[in-house]
């Protein structure tokens, strides 16, 4: 799927044209540290093969208090507190992960909860590790329409929590993080500019997790392919294969598409998944490969989380600056890819919206929406016992009724 170029091709001017604009970032990884000499306790690997092979020196591992909607919890408050924005001014939540909480509810709902985002909708973006860039382009459309103002895009995984820890193909390669964005319509030129999605599901096999889906579920047994169920299998040569070949094609695409030239990029933000890819895909494209953000030596693969990761990075390194052109780019599972290419630099929100305490106000919502879950068991805690006491009335189906409206 080609999105059309919403934005004006350089030397054309769209008059009530709507863009979406990243004006937040924001990560969070948990503070445990696996270093490659960590996993040689566990597989028979070294720090050499593990550092050679791939790029990676460390990767941080979730605790058990840690899930993927607590990181995402914080990614999420980052960015807002970046862009300075109540959670009441979010219209859309999406979270890109393939470790969500639950199967559902959505990760994304739990967080809309938590930050007290009360008028957004939520869901969470089943796209493996190219999800970040699927999820950014699916809000963005919902902003060039106008069908809503602010979205929050939220990478988010607990890799830890599937790997087969006695695969060393695998398990020496990934890691747990969060990456947000907040993401605003504008009337300034800029921002998301061009997306270009693709997906080639011949190759479902090559990167998995059997568990249950519908297709484990039918009774037969749950281990599609032989691989074990709930765990990670990667065929590692395949899926190197197919980066490599798609990672510079969708950049040139996404490129072009947006009326540029790769000459025009300022930085690449690939997903991280192997130094060597990116190598490889700077070798295709001709370019530099310092034009690549590459922040892999220290979380691993963090697959939906570690586009946004690289990108909070390399804003915080100075990597971009307003009205530089960026690209992301991601691969994996599906086999799915994708990259899109954004204007950077948010368009300066009106004075009247910097309206003051807005820091105390993003933590007032914080806390008032655990008040609010909290006062909403209470009452039904309360009115089952009612109900159990006494033949259901009307008047507490409407106390009822009035409290879920809170
Ligand atoms: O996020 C989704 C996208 N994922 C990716 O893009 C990952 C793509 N794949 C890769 O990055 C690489 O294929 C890997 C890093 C997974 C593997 O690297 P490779 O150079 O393709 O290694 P290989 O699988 O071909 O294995 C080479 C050798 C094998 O030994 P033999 O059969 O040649 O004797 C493996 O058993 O390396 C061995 N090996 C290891 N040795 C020590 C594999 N893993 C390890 C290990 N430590 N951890």
């Amino acid at each position: 799927m080609v999105m059309p170029n919403p934005a004006p091709a350089r030397g054309n001017v769209y008059t009530h044209a709507t863009y979406a604009h990243i004006i937040g970032w924001g990560m969070a990884v948990p503070e445990r540290v696996m270093t490659n000499d960590d996993l040689s306790a566990i597989v028979e690997t070294d720090n050499e093969f593990i550092f050679q092979r791939t790029g990676i020196r460390e990767r941080r591992i979730a605790s058990d208090k840690e899930s993927t909607a607590t990181l995402a919890l914080k990614a999420a408050q980052n960015a807002l507190n970046i862009a300075d924005i109540l959670p009441i001014e979010l219209d859309l939540i999406i979270v890109a992960t393939s470790t969500p909480e639950y199967v559902f509810p959505s990760t994304a709902s739990i967080v809309q909860n938590w930050l007290g985002a009360t008028k957004a909708g939520a869901f969470d973006m089943s796209a493996a590790c190219s999800g970040f860039v699927y999820a950014l382009d699916m809000a963005a459309q919902a902003i060039r329409t106008r069908s809503i103002t602010t979205a929050l895009v939220i990478g988010a995984e607990t890799m830890s929590r599937i790997l087969d820890w006695s695969d060393r193909s695998t398990c020496i390669l990934f890691g747990d993080g969060a990456g947000a964005v907040v993401l605003r319509a504008s009337s300034t030129p800029g921002g998301v500019l061009s997306t270009i999605l693709r997906s080639d599901g011949s190759g479902w096999d090559s990167l998995c997790v059997p568990g249950i889906g519908s297709r484990d579920l039918t009774g037969g047994g749950i281990e599609p392919n032989g691989h074990k169920p709930f765990r990670m299998y990667m065929d590692g040569p395949e899926v190197f294969r197919f980066a490599t070949r798609v990672v510079s094609e969708s950049i040139q695409q996404a490129v072009s598409n947006a009326g540029l030239k790769l000459d025009d990029i300022k930085l690449i933000v690939p997903h991280q998944a192997n130094v060597r890819i990116i190598q490889s895909s700077a070798r295709a494209l001709k370019i530099d490969e310092s034009r690549f953000m590459v922040n892999l030596d220290k979380y691993g693969n963090t697959s939906a989380a570690s586009i946004p990761i690289a990108l909070v990075e390399a804003v915080q390194q100075g990597r971009l600056k307003e009205n530089d052109y960026t690209a992301f780019v991601g691969f994996g599972g599906g086999l799915a890819w994708g990259a899109t290419v954004v204007k950077w630099g948010s368009p300066k929100l009106k004075v009247e919206d910097r309206s003051l305490l807005k820091g105390q106000r993003r933590q007032l919502s914080y806390t008032f929406a655990g008040v609010r879950t909290r006062w909403r068991k209470l009452v039904k805690t309360v009115t089952d016992l009612f109900e159990r006491l006494r033949p259901r009335t009307g008047r507490m189906k409407r106390l009822r009724e009035r409290v879920s409206r809170l």
